[in-house]
Parts: C-alpha cells; structure tokens; sequence
C-alpha cells in the first residue's frame, strides 16, 4: 500500500495515462482539496524515484468573498433595484425600468473557471471594486519516475525492538527525515533560556552521580559566606562595595557554637599545620546577614553537615542558585546572577583529578579545549582559572574557577585528615549569553527581557 489512498490514486491515474497530470486537474477531478493532493506528491516524492512531480506556478482568478456573494445574490446596484417597494417610487427618482445585473453574469463566469472570457479591461474593473482577485497558485506537474510502481510499501517510520532483534530492520525502508518540516507549536508556558540551560547542567551533574545541595536560602551570615571558608574578616569583598548587608534583621544568632570557636582559633591563632591570620576574630563580625555573594557558602554548610557524619563517606555535590553582589552594572554584569558549583570530597583527591573531572564537565557541555590558569582564592590552594578557546569569538575566555579547599576550612568543620575536597565554580549567565547569542545581559534578566526573546528560544539546540 501507497502512504495514503489519494497517493494511491494518483500512481493508478499515472499508470493508466501516457504522460503526466496536473495536480490541480486532479483534485478537480476528484472532487478534493488541491492540498491533499499536494500531500500525496509530496510523500511519493519521499520515497525516491517513483514519480517525478515539477514545480508550476500558474496566475488564476478567483473570487473575493465578496464577489463571491454578489455572484450569488447579485450586485449591490441590482439589489437596490430588485428591493424597490412595489407601488413603485416617483418617476424623478427611478430613472430606469429594468436592470441586466453585468457585474453578477462576470462574476458567474470566473466562478465557473472561464475568466478567460472576459476583456482585461473588464477583469480589472472587477479586480478594482475587491470583487476579484488575481491569486498565484502553486501546482505540480507530475509524470512517472525511473522506479514507478504502484505497489509501493508503505515506508516504516520508527525502528523497533522487535525489527532488531528479529533482524527484519535490513529489508524494511525507513521513511526520511523532513529536517524541513515546521513543528507543532507548544501550547504551554515558554522556559526562560537560563532555565533551560540550567536544565541540561542539572542533567550533566545527575549522569556524573553527585547529589544536588541545598541552597534555599538567599540571606545568609557572614560566617557561613566569609569566615567558614578561611576568609578574613578584613577582606575587601566584605565591603559595602562588593557585598549586601541586610538592615533587618541584621544579625543571624544560630550557630554551632564549637565550630564557631575552632574558626576563630584558626583565624586568630592558627591550627592544623597553619599560622591562621593573627588578627581579632570577633563574633559580631561574623553574624552580619547578608545576600550571599557565591553559592560556596552552601557548600560549606554541606561539608560541614557531611563532617557530621561518622564515619565518614565520600561525597559529590551540586548547585546551581542564585547569588548577590554589588557591582556596577553594565553589559555583562547584574547585581544578581546564578552560579553553577561543584564539589567533591574524598581520601587522596589531587589538582590531577580536578583537572580531569574538570575535562569531563565541559566536556559534556560540548567544551573540549582547556586551559588552567593560577589564580586566587582565600579558600582554595591551589587555584585555578579553567579558560576555554571560543570557536566563535577566535579567543580564550574564562568559563569558571576551581581549586582545592584549605585544610584550614576542612578541618575545623570534623573532616578527617587526608580528606581534600575539590570544587569548581562558574555562571549560569555566561554559557547561556554564549548558546543564545545575547550581547547584553539586561537583554536575558530584568525589565528589559523582551518575552518574545523568550517565546523564540529554540527548545533544544544541535550544536556541532
Ligand atoms: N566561589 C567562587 C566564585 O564565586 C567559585 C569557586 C567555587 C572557586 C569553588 C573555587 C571553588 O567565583
């Protein structure tokens, strides 16, 4: 069996004439749509050589919805004439006795497909007064092709367990992809593209077995952004410039007050091999709330919860939330925006498996050339600046941080000695302006986002 009866009865009308057919001709002929004929040629055309279908285009007339009307019920000059009352109207203002109603007689001929017949001049009167209306149509002239047959079977569409395991997938004939064909619009809601890439780093993330972390709180206290991650008190990111402390409330009072101590012996004294920063650690300094400025702080509320538990077990964690900062804003800076972590905590982990767990990140994000780059971080030794080479833009670009912690983190948070926890950083923003091809970040986040920007984005991209 052909795709369908009306392609079926196209390949008999062909083989029973010499020569072609008109589709249109056609779709008269059997009473249908001309698009459904056009349906079927197309699927015929699918299938290889079985017919050849030539592409014409032929000027035609046809009706107006309103030329359609005056066809049926007459012109509007008839009309008026044929609604006069009976006991007739004074002779002044009835200057005729009868009317031929033309323009109705034209419109009956076009309407039986013999425009032909009228004078130019009187079609483009016609066309003048929108009764008429000249239309290209698109139709095929089709003839029969090298592999004409009839019988044609019908093509499979989907590949099945059964035909592979049957080995019946070798003779059937799968039908093409029509990479051409408009999709079916989706009639929900429309995922903001940061969503969407968030999506596939949350899949990345899942398929390389680490556990998403909780990060359900904005605000945030110093400590747990600042002083448990071996920051200095002093540190200029604490200041109002970099960083938005809340008026109220003001303080966070919820500690665990043993570790609370053991991070202020570490910063003020030292401890675990290291000097510490001999300064005056001071609690007050530590219990400012704030809008968390990198989602590090929920890492560190994670290893420290993962020190609680004994024995100790290796662990893989995630997050990809949003943090705060107070920076200018320009094209590519907002006051808020999301960052993507990753941490892993076992025995023996080096800058080597940093690295390779790194490669494997961006590889599955299509990213396959890195570069590291020394850098600095207080909670991180070493660190590391991870750049890509951007096809696109011909250069290196930064595309995230990383290092390993500090044991003067680590250690007082309980874990055991000879446990290192790597753990990389980058923005969601970043990679998401790159695949979408946005310039300005106020163009993706904020009053200014256009919702269509939204509606348009593609739902899944094929990126070679
Ligand atoms: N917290 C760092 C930032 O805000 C990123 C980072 C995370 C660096 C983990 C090292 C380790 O940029």
């Amino acid at each position: 069996m052909a795709d369908g009866p009306v392609a079926q009865l196209l390949l008999q009308r062909l083989e029973g004439g010499d020569g072609g057919l008109d589709s249109l001709e056609l779709a008269s002929t059997l009473g249908l749509e001309h698009q459904a004929v056009v349906g079927a040629v197309k699927s015929l055309q699918a299938l290889g050589e079985v017919i050849e279908a030539e592409l014409r285009s032929t000027q035609r007339w046809e009706l107006t919805p309103e030329g359609q009307e005056t066809a049926q019920f007459g012109s509007h000059e008839a009309r008026v004439f044929h609604s006069l009352p009976p006991e007739g109207l004074m002779q002044s203002e009835l200057m005729v006795d009868s009317v031929e109603d033309l323009v109705q007689a034209k419109l009956q001929l076009v309407q039986d497909g013999e425009a032909e017949h009228l004078s130019e001049k009187e079609r483009n009167e016609l066309k003048k007064r929108k009764l008429l209306s000249e239309v290209t149509l698109k139709t095929y002239w089709v003839s029969k092709g090298s592999a004409f047959s009839t019988n044609i079977s019908k093509q499979e569409t989907e590949l099945s367990p059964e035909m592979i395991s049957s080995g019946s997938w070798r003779d059937v004939k799968f039908k093409a992809y029509n990479f051409s064909s408009k999709g079916v619009l989706p009639e929900g809601g429309h995922l903001h593209p940061l969503m969407k890439v968030r999506t596939q780093f949350r899949q990345i993330f899942l398929e390389m077995g680490f556990t998403e972390m909780l990060t359900d709180n904005f605000i945030e206290s110093s400590f747990w952004n600042f002083d448990a991650l071996f920051q200095p008190q002093q540190h200029p990111a604490r200041d109002q410039h970099d960083t938005f402390f809340l008026k109220d409330p003001a303080e966070a009072l919820d500690f665990p007050m043993d570790y609370v101590e053991r991070v202020k012996r570490t910063h003020s004294q030292g401890g675990y091999g290291s000097q510490g920063y001999k300064y005056d650690w001071k609690l007050e300094e530590a219990q400012k709330n704030l809008l968390r400025t990198h989602t590090t702080a929920a890492s560190a509320r994670a290893l420290y919860r993962l020190a609680q538990q004994k024995p100790f077990s290796p662990a893989k964690y995630f997050s990809i939330d949003r943090v705060f900062r107070n920076e200018t804003l320009d094209a590519t800076h907002l006051a808020e925006f999301h960052q993507i972590e990753g941490v892993v905590a076992d025995y023996g982990l080096t800058l080597g498996h940093l690295m390779g767990i790194l490669k494997e990140f961006f590889t599955k994000l299509g990213i396959t050339h890195l570069r590291f780059k020394p850098a600095y971080n207080p909670y991180t030794e070493p660190s590391m600046e991870v750049f890509s080479y951007h096809q696109g833009l011909k250069k290196w670009v930064e595309v995230g941080n990383s290092g390993v912690f500090r044991p003067e983190m680590l250690l007082p948070m309980g874990l055991p000695e000879g446990v290192s926890v790597i753990a990389w950083g980058l923005s969601l923003e970043r990679p998401t302006m790159i695949k979408y091809g946005i310039n300005n970040i106020r163009e993706l986040v904020g009053h200014r986002v256009n919702l269509q920007m939204v509606y348009d984005s593609p739902l899944c991209r094929l990126d070679t």
